[in-house]
C-alpha cells in the first residue's frame, strides 16, 4: 500500500512559524512521525511539499495509478483552490484533509474548505497528531476495501 503526504505553502516553515497555532515541531519531525507509523503498518509513504498551487495539482495528478491514498494539508490553498479540489476529484484516490490548527476557531475566511467535499474526511485542530490519525484511518479504510 502506497500513501502520498502533501503539504502546502509555508508548511516548510513549521517549527518557526506561528508556534501558537502550529507548535514547535518541524516538517522533518512531522515526516518522521508519519514514517514511524507507516513502518508499523507496513505502508510505503512518500512526502511532497510546495508553496505553489500548480505543483500541488501536479503532485495529485501524478499520483494516479501510483498511490492508494493521499493525505493533504493544502494550507492557505484550502480556502481558495478549485484547482486542487478538481485534481482530488479527478484522480479518485481516497484522500484525507488535515489541518494542524482548528480552522473553525480562527478567522472566518479559514472556515470554508474548498476540498472537504471531495475528501473522505477532515481532521483539524489536533496538531501533528492529525497526520498520524489520518494515516491510521486511511490504512483501515483501504484494507477494508480490498
Ligand atoms: C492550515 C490552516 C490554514 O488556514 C493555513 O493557511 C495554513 C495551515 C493548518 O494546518 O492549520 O497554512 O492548513
Amino acid at each position: 500500500m502506497k500513501i502520498l503526504v502533501i503539504n502546502g505553502p509555508n508548511l516548510n516553515l513549521l517549527g518557526s512559524r506561528n508556534k501558537e497555532q502550529y507548535g514547535s515541531e518541524t516538517l522533518k519531525d512531522l515526516e518522521n512521525r508519519v514514517l514511524r507509523i507507516s513502518k508499523e503498518l507496513e505502508i510505503d509513504v512518500s512526502f511532497r511539499q510546495s508553496n505553489s498551487e500548480g505543483d500541488i495539482v501536479t503532485f495529485i495528478g501524478s499520483a494516479k495509478n501510483e498511490y492508494d491514498g493521499i493525505i493533504i494539508n493544502p494550507a492557505a490553498y484550502t480556502h481558495s483552490s478549485i484547482a486542487i479540489r478538481d485534481a482530488i476529484e479527478a484522480v479518485e484516490i481516497p484522500t484525507i484533509e488535515v489541518h494542524i490548527s482548528n480552522i473553525y476557531s480562527r478567522e472566518e475566511f479559514r472556515h470554508k474548505s474548498m476540498i472537504s467535499a471531495v475528501c473522505l474526511g477532515q481532521i483539524a485542530g489536533l496538531g501533528l497528531d492529525g497526520y498520524e490519525l489520518a494515516i491510521r484511518a486511511l490504512n483501515k479504510k483501504l484494507k477494508s476495501n480490498k
